[in-house]
């Protein structure tokens, strides 16, 4: 039987409703008045992190584009390689939860002070645009389904080569681009791969999760900045 849904915070925004939402364990997150995500299964969110984390030498700055509920965050920060982590997110009401512990799932993420948020436009930061400045170790997007199913139409151009050249030119060299998608994107593998320099390495990595009795395929598309600058 479906439990109900009980709200833990709301507010409107001139882009619509934010809200967090429990069902017994799972917490749900709505933005702009459509549902962004919950905690049935949060593995691919923990493997952006994860798998991007494994790929770096280094990885001492790293930039999460969308916190949502903070899983890829938190994997970052359970990298003691990981010295500062930057997490520019569009909701501010949601950056206003997580420093106040509404949920648990979003509490203390600024407590260890290796970690900032930021309320901001994350293709804006990417051109440089707005605060925070890079370049980064790492930067990790997962702001939106990815190109083909779009909560929001205004993330289409994250997904386009000039904003994908903004994020590869704000990366450290030797740095990593990694886009989270919910679905396999060969639009998104050639417009990496059309912004690629001499020395770049470009891969989809696919992701298989069971959820409600089906096999979805998810997927991660990354960029690693070689030395060609
Ligand atoms: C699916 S959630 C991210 C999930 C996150 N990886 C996690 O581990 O919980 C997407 C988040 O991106 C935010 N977002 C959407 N568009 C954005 C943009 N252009 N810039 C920054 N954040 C954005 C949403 O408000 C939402 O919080």
């Amino acid at each position: 039987m479906n439990e109900s849904a009980v709200t833990v915070a709301r507010e409107d925004t001139p882009d619509g409703e934010v809200a967090l939402r429990r069902r017994g364990e799972v917490l749900e997150l709505v933005v702009d008045g459509v549902f962004a995500m919950d905690t049935v299964d949060t593995s691919t969110e923990v493997l952006l992190a994860t798998e991007s984390l494994r790929r770096h030498p280094a990885p001492a700055t790293v930039l999460v584009g969308g916190l949502g509920l903070g899983f890829t965050t938190r994997a970052v920060l359970s990298d003691p390689r990981v010295r500062h982590v930057d997490v520019v997110e569009l909701a501010s009401p949601l950056v206003g939860w997580a420093r106040a512990g509404r949920v648990p799932e979003l509490a203390g993420l600024e407590g260890g002070g290796r970690c900032a948020l930021h309320v901001a436009d994350v293709g804006a930061v990417l051109r440089g645009g707005a605060g925070p400045t890079g370049p980064w170790d790492l930067v990790l997007l997962d702001v939106d389904n990815g190109p083909d199913f779009l909560v929001h139409t205004g993330n289409a151009r994250l997904y386009e080569a000039p904003a994908l050249a903004a994020a590869r030119g704000a990366l450290a060299p030797g740095g990593l681009l990694v886009v989270w998608s919910s679905h396999r994107a060969p639009r998104l593998l050639a417009a990496l791969g059309a912004v690629a320099a001499g020395g770049d390495w470009v891969d989809e990595v696919v992701l298989t999760v069971h959820r409600e009795g089906r096999d979805l395929e998810y997927a991660l598309y990354a960029l690693a900045r070689g030395d060609g600058g």
